[in-house]
């Protein structure tokens, strides 16, 4: 259907990097996103499951050092509530998104997937985004049924990855995403944007890594210094970098899913908003229970800390309308499966 649609090439993607204004690039990021995907914005249901993290990321605001996070685990009676409520609301992609936390160990992420898969009559999607696992836990959680796999690549720079994520190197979170791919999952990544020693040329590096990544998701959004962090005193970029990104990102990945993210809605009001004007099609109500969205920020100014997941997807749905797009409450897998899917299409 869309057949006639091509990615810019790297060449090109680096000649509007460097030469087109925000807004040149928003106007062809939206545009190219309308052709593809019409104007549907799709619907992703968050729960932050865990905010207990082994791990210690500069830039996070749940890493292990942080002790004044009062931290939680929600069980999985609560967990099948909140997926209760988003399947009435009509909610069909269900992201389970924590910290690298041992006592939520594979074993019990596989039996969550196959509790939410059974509650949901195998309508929903499952993505999940629990950190760096072995090739062998990929492959189980698929088997549980899992959709979907989300690790963002942080930042393309090599020494720059290795510093901010505890000596952690790029190439073993690059094999991690080929692990992800071979166990069959829907693959994304991403990565933020205004780190503290990131260049243009990281920046263009991130969008060119994700294009050669294949990538069905891509999710970026604005660094926000957190002040319980080593980063508590980097310079707050602007969200114009995180907006080019989105609409470069469309441009090398017309067919990607990529979420307007809440960390662009917490830098700025419209931030949601702009991302989608440049070439984002996804948003992402939070469903976590109230009571513990305040306990999972990995960066200060979080919105929604009050609203219920539902009250924002009807927030969300407002917020759509002057920009003409319309919530859609499909599954919204990757379009390469339903052609993989389709009969008499090429291997
Ligand atoms: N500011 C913005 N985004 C952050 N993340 C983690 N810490 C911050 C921060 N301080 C992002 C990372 C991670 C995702 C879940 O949240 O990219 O992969
Ligand atoms: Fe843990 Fe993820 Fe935060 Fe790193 S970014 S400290 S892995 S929750
Ligand atoms: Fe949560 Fe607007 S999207 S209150």
């Amino acid at each position: 259907m869309h057949t006639e649609i091509k990615a810019l090439s790297p060449q090109e993607i680096k000649e509007h990097f460097y030469n087109s204004t925000t807004d040149e690039l928003s106007l062809l990021g939206g545009e190219l996103c309308r052709r593809i995907h019409g104007n549907k914005v799709l619907l992703r249901g968050l729960l932050e499951y865990t905010n207990h993290c082994s791990s210690n990321c500069l830039y996070c605001g749940i890493r292990r050092d942080n002790g004044s996070v009062r931290r939680y685990r929600i069980n999985e009676e609560m967990l099948l509530e909140a997926v209760r409520q988003g399947t009435e609301r009509g909610i069909r992609t269900f992201v389970i998104q924590g910290g690298e936390d041992s006592e939520y160990d594979n074993a019990r992420i596989c039996r969550l997937v196959e509790s939410i898969k059974e509650q949901t009559g195998g309508e929903a999607a499952v993505t999940l985004s629990c950190g760096m696992k072995s090739a062998t836990h990929y492959r189980d959680l698929r088997s549980a049924g899992a959709d979907r796999y989300l690790l963002r690549f942080e930042t393309s720079d090599p020494e720059l990855h290795k510093y901010l994520r505890g000596g952690s190197s790029l190439t073993a979170r690059l094999r991690a995403l080929d692990y992800i791919r071979d166990a069959g999952f829907q693959l994304g990544s991403g990565f933020m944007l205004g780190l503290p020693g990131e260049t243009e040329e990281t920046r263009l590096n991130n969008i060119l890594l994700a294009q050669k990544l294949e990538l069905d998701m891509v999710g970026i959004g604005p660094f926000i210094p957190h002040p319980e962090t080593p980063l508590a005193d980097a310079e707050q970029k602007d969200l114009e970098m995180s907006v080019r990104g989105v609409a470069l990102l469309r441009l090398a990945l017309p067919e990607a899913h990529i979420p307007a993210t809440t960390a662009a809605g917490s830098l700025e009001k419209d931030g949601r908003e702009r991302m989608i004007a440049a070439g984002a099609n996804v948003l992402m109500p939070n469903l976590t229970q109230v009571e513990f969205k305040k306990d999972y920020q990995l960066y200060p100014g979080k919105i929604c800390l009050d609203e219920s997941g539902i009250q924002c997807i009807g927030c969300l749905g407002m917020r759509m309308k002057p920009l003409d797009r319309e919530l859609s409450f499909l599954r919204g897998d990757a379009p390469r499966l339903e052609r993989e899917a389709a009969p008499g299409s090429p291997a």
